[in-house]
């Protein structure tokens, strides 16, 4: 298992180039099975789950070519429609090949996925949109399955639960869909950036979808859709990291290759705290010179702020002067990496789901546990600015979602190394 090792002190400062993102090539990954021809995918992260689900697809007869600057991905008509609980309940959004096989295939068989660090993950959304299209799902010894054995057919749907819209309920919904007989009309769509490109793939493919970016998706179903070559957009998620990172150490950093107006949220919060923040096309800027302010925080679907910079945000107001309130709306138990503050010296108070946080001068190095992938990042964040050393187990929970995450920081001037330890 290995470990990171961070000396506390540095400013980040430089640029750097955003990778693909991870929660955009996920799902796209997964329409590679309602594609004919081969789904040729560019700027592909070299991430844990990308690996997890290449696995799943090779399990479904999908032929998988991972090169160095490409990933090509060709499924058959036919072929096996089990994704095992082995590798499933690894990675909950392997979830997401179940529509595309029932859609292609006609049959599927996907083990529900587990829960995660942050709590209880329902599919309800995605059973209830599948079924919609009339994929008469069951729940069998831990497994998704249906053997509709024909063509789906489209069906106006609503795919909300009381924490909002779904972002892999609508990727698999939408993508499903695509090969549906007839109309669908997903009402509460998920609004993410990363369903932006997802729809644009599909179109790219030969899908008719009305709505990319609007809580109302209009897919008018198709016989069959071609592969494409696809180039993935940068993880705003990742870049989003880097950059509270500059704010929170007094540093300067530029962020390549993400859309800014899908950062806004955190940028109007970190502008809010004090942080400098410049736009270009395709890249920003996030500079501080002094102790950040305080901040409150609440978490929405997009293009409210993303939960998946929850922990981020709140690892910077440790340290800001006052006092912040963080607001968990999407998922009210995301708070793993509050105990963990709580171990540099922060002083947090969790109520429910909302945390107050009491900015201090100083925050002190101890080992710390990663556990949800982003609360992980957010524990290397605080690394870099507590006085001492840091220590970061588990580092797999980061890796999942971060390419090289000790590099990166290190070429941006933070003190990181990565020790490899034999696995016991
Ligand atoms: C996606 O997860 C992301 N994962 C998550 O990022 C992200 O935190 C989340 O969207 C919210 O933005 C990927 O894209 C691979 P949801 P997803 O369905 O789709 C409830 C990361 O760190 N819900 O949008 O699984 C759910 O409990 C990961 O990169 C239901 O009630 O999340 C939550 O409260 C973590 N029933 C809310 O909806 C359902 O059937 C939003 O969850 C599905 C979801």
């Amino acid at each position: 298992m290995d470990r990171l090792i961070v000396q506390g002190g540095a400013r980040l400062s430089g640029r750097l180039r955003a990778r693909g993102s991870k929660n955009a090539v996920l799902p796209i990954m997964a329409a590679c099975l309602v594609a004919d021809g081969p789904l040729v995918l560019r700027n592909v992260p070299r991430l844990r789950d990308v690996t997890t689900l290449c696995r799943i697809l090779e399990e479904l007869g999908v032929s998988v070519d991972h090169g160095e600057d490409r990933l090509v991905l060709h499924a058959a008509a036919d072929g096996p429609v089990e994704a095992g609980y082995d590798l499933v309940s690894t990675m909950r959004a392997s979830v997401c090949v179940l529509g595309p096989l029932i859609a292609r295939r006609g049959r599927a068989r996907v083990s529900l996925p587990g829960g995660c660090v942050f709590g209880v993950r329902p599919v309800d959304l995605h059973v209830k949109g599948l079924n919609a299209l009339g994929a008469e799902l069951r729940i069998e010894g831990g497994y998704l399955e249906s053997e509709v054995g024909k063509r789906l057919h489209g069906a106006p749907l609503f795919l909300g639960s009381a924490h909002g819209s779904s972002v892999l309920a609508t990727a698999q919904v939408l993508t499903a869909a695509c090969l549906a007989e007839g109309r669908t009309v997903i009402e509460n769509a998920a609004m993410e950036p990363e369903i932006v490109e997802l729809t644009r793939l599909l179109v790219a493919m030969g899908a008719r979808i009305e709505g990319a970016g609007n809580h109302r998706l209009t897919i008018d179903g198709v016989e069959r859709l071609n592969g494409t070559e696809w180039t993935v957009g940068g993880d705003r998620i990742e870049a989003g990291t880097f950059l509270v990172g500059a704010a929170m150490t007094g540093g300067d950093v530029t962020v390549e290759g993400v859309v800014p107006e899908d950062l806004s949220a955190l940028l109007e919060t970190l502008k809010v705290m004090g942080a400098g923040v410049e736009r270009d096309q395709d890249s920003v800027r996030v500079h501080a010179s002094d102790r950040l302010r305080a901040a409150d925080v609440t978490t929405l679907p997009h293009p409210g702020f993303p939960t998946d910079l929850q922990a981020q945000i709140m690892t910077a107001m440790t340290r800001a002067a006052g006092i912040s309130v963080v607001t968990e709306r999407i998922f009210p138990d995301r708070f793993m990496h509050v105990a963990e503050l709580l171990r540099l010296g922060a002083s947090i108070r969790k109520e429910g789901s909302q945390a107050l946080v009491v900015g201090t001068e100083q925050l002190s190095g101890a080992t710390v546990m990663a556990s949800d992938l982003r609360a992980s990042a957010a524990l290397v964040l605080a690394g870099l600015v507590a006085e001492g050393s840091t220590e970061i187990r588990r580092v797999y929970h980061i890796d999942r979602g971060y390419e090289r995450i000790d590099a990166r920081l290190a070429s941006l001037g933070a003190q990181i190394r990565r020790e490899t330890q034999p696995s016991s």
